[in-house]
């Protein structure tokens, strides 16, 4: 599953909200730029913000936010609003939009942040351009080896937008009553736009189960099994690879989205046979 020319662009995606998406897309950022020294540029499309936050640190966020930097509602907005230092709209220079991760040392891992605004933004604009981000992957991150991009719970034109810079969709699932809910809603909304774009190939790459919430045990009892049983069969109907490797649920994750990386307990190894299966499966 490798590319032989530029970046592999993999959207997380589930309509379902607080499943791990953003933790999963800065972890397999940051392992790809720390462990296997590749050129990483993560997307943050969700105004939410939190994968910006993870990368960037609260501290350069908020710098990030009071300096009014440009991030990802800028590039679908196409210029560069008025700053304290310029008096009219200008060109957007792509260079001042993307930040560098928090891992200073590691300055193959970049971000185009999100901010809390981008919704109502772009809610008021004519009509934003789902091939946007596309297109700026065209022709300003072709020296990217991967491009990872985060995206919000609810189906917008910023899925779509995913969807047109993707070769791949991640899609990370909380073993849970009704966890496949949107898994249908998933597969007609992919359907639909290869039917649309036909020159686009889309696949999903696999599922990721997360357990994300504390289910009251190792096995976590019959609702688990349940949930689990219901995964298997809906990701079987729509020939849905299911990655070995689950994330268990750790306190380590949060901390390590916070850079906290001491004392993580079994995240750590999760992550790390979850991120090489991943690797693996991508042929990288
Ligand atoms: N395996 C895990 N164990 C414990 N906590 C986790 C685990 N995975 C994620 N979390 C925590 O669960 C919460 C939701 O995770 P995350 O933000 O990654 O989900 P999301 O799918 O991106 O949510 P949203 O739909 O709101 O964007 C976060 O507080 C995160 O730190
Ligand atoms: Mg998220």
């Amino acid at each position: 599953m490798t590319s032989n020319n530029g970046p592999i662009c993999i959207s997380v995606i589930n309509l379902k909200g607080g499943v791990g998406k953003t933790t999963i897309a800065a972890l397999l950022g940051r392992y790809a730029a720390v462990h296997l020294g590749l050129q990483v540029l993560a997307v943050d499309l969700d105004p939410q913000a939190n994968l910006s936050q993870a990368l960037m640190g609260e501290r350069r966020y908020r710098r990030f936010l009071n300096d009014r930097e440009p991030s990802i509602a800028e590039v679908f907005a196409g210029y560069q609003p008025p700053r304290a230092d310029s008096s009219s709209a200008g060109t957007l220079n792509v260079a001042e939009v993307v930040q560098q991760s928090y891992f200073r040392w590691h300055s193959n891992l970049e971000v185009i942040p999100s901010r809390f605004d981008f919704s109502d933004n772009l809610i008021s604009a004519v009509r934003p351009d789902p091939r946007c981000l596309a297109r700026l992957i065209a022709s300003e991150f072709q020296d990217k080896d991967l491009i990872i991009v985060d995206c919000a719970p609810t189906e917008s034109i910023f899925t779509q937008a995913a969807y047109h810079a993707s070769r791949y969709v991640l899609v990370p699932v909380r073993p849970e009553f009704f966890a496949t809910i949107g898994f249908p809603l998933l597969n007609d909304s992919l359907e639909t736009f290869r039917h649309n774009n036909r020159g686009h190939q889309i696949d999903v790459i696999g599922v990721v189960v997360n357990n994300s919430s504390y289910d009251g045990g190792n096995d976590g009892g019959p609702e688990k099994t349940r949930a689990m049983r219901e995964i298997r069969e809906e990701a079987t109907e729509n020939e849905w690879h299911i990655f070995r490797n689950q994330l268990g649920y750790s306190r380590g994750f949060p901390k390590m989205m916070r850079g906290d990386w001491n004392y993580l307990g079994n995240a750590l190894d999760d992550y790390l046979d979850f991120a090489t299966e991943f690797f693996i499966r991508l042929g990288i």
